[in-house]
């Protein structure tokens, strides 16, 4: 798919990271999409207007003034025009803008009067980046719709190195040729995911767990919303921020509890996604007091605790399609291929443990997917909300719903 004909609007913001706008721009255009640069004030101090309107062969606006003809630029029919609204990069001043709605600049101005979607992609040193006031308005401006680019890892320009680089301008347009394909393909499902670890209780205070951040199922949530999904989320207890009233969610502990709660919608959903790391085993009796230190050892007895994707599998009826998630840590291919039959999933993701980068707590992953039907497709690493975007293009040619 090409973007020919797509209209984009790229806001640039002031961060070093404007220099990769022109990269962006370069990939866009040969798309196909006619690209609308508005550039923040301080934008100018990182990348010159001249080149940016070389690439996207249009003018650049970054005041409500036309130079030339003293004309204004409409900042309201700027927004009607696009069909998304892009800025890469965001600075944390633009975010804080967008946020609270202020608008001292033509691109917020734009930003306040655009109707069509908004892709936002935050470039930033990396304590910036993971600040209470950074997190508090990325969270304000999902929970408008605005899809975020999350931020990679790597080096900075600070020197520094974590969180808080720029999305690469290739994944950006992956992204962008995603959202304009995958548009409302899951319209009208409803979606069920199982997310994050469980908690078993030894006693009031103490538990048996295990890492999972939710992470990977949280991705999915947000792509299948996007989508035009109803996504039904039963998260076991995580520490990620999330804009819950953008889903039917429900908060449980163990996997018992899990159980319930997916298992009383279960028979109304199209497609269930189990990517919660179940606890296995819990403890046998959960003692109703703090139990006390005394011997140099103890034992706690555990019993097996119900397996929710196998006992919903077995209830599972011939429209409804079962996704399910396998960490191994050797002989991987064999066992994930073993529990798509045993769990009667219809596909399974494997995330390798061996693989740096992927699993459990981080923002990248690497997986393979195994479908009932023999196919088998591998992802590079990448940011777990593309592995997500590449999961549901499976799920729809799965699906019966979709020509995709
Ligand atoms: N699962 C589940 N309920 C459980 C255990 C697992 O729903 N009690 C689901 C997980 O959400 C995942 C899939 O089953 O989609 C496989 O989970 P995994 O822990 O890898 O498999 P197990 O069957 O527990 O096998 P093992 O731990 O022995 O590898």
């Amino acid at each position: 798919m090409s973007l020919q004909g797509k209209r984009i609007i790229l806001g640039v913001s002031g961060s070093i990271a404007a220099y990769k706008s022109a990269h962006l721009t370069r990939l866009l255009v040969k798309e196909g999409a006619e690209v609308q640069i508005i550039m923040s004030t301080s934008a100018l101090d990182f990348i010159t207007p001249l080149t940016l309107s070389t690439l996207s062969k249009r003018p650049v606006y970054h005041q409500f003034q036309k130079d030339e003809t003293g004309e204004w630029n409409n900042h309201v029919e700027l927004g009607l025009w696009a069909d998304l609204f892009l800025v890469a990069p965001m600075s944390a001043n633009t975010l804080g803008k967008f946020a609270n709605g202020i608008c001292d600049n033509l691109l917020t101005a734009t930003y306040l009067s655009a109707r069509c979607p908004v892709m936002l992609a935050p470039a930033m040193d990396l304590d910036m980046y993971q600040h209470p006031s950074v997190r508090k308005n990325l969270e304000t401006v999902q929970s408008f719709g605005n899809h975020l680019l999350d931020a990679e890892s790597g080096e900075l320009a600070s020197g520094l190195s974590g969180k808080g680089r720029m999305m690469e301008p290739e994944h950006i347009v992956e992204q962008v040729k995603r959202f304009f394909t995958s548009k409302l393909d899951f319209q009208g499902k409803k979606v069920l995911i199982t997310l994050g670890p469980t908690q078993e209780a030894i006693d009031p205070v103490r538990y048996i767990s295990n890492h999972s951040s939710g992470k990977m199922g949280m991705a999915l949530a947000e792509q299948l919303k996007e989508q035009g999904a109803e996504v039904y989320v039963v998260a076991g207890p995580i520490h990620i921020s999330v804009d819950k009233s953008k889903f039917h969610w429900l908060d449980v502990m163990s996997a018992q509890e899990m159980f319930d709660a997916s298992a009383e919608i279960h028979p109304k959903m199209d497609v269930v996604i189990f990517a919660a790391a179940v606890a296995d085993y819990g403890p046998a009796e959960v003692a109703p007091e703090k139990i006390k230190k005394s011997e140099d050892t103890m034992q706690i007895r555990l019993k097996k605790n119900i397996d929710i994707a196998l006992t919903l599998g077995n209830q599972k009826h011939p429209n409804q399609l079962h996704v399910g998630f396998a960490l191994e840590t050797e002989n991987e291919s064999a066992h994930a291929k073993a529990k798509l039959a045993k769990k009667n999933f219809d596909m399974i993701v494997l995330n390798s443990m061996k693989e740096k980068g992927a699993g459990f707590r981080g923002d990248t992953n690497k997986v393979h997917i195994f479908t009932k039907n023999g196919k088998q497709v591998e992802s590079s690493l990448m940011q777990k909300s593309e592995i997500a975007s590449m999961i549901l293009d499976e799920i729809k040619k799965m699906s019966s719903w979709t020509e995709a």
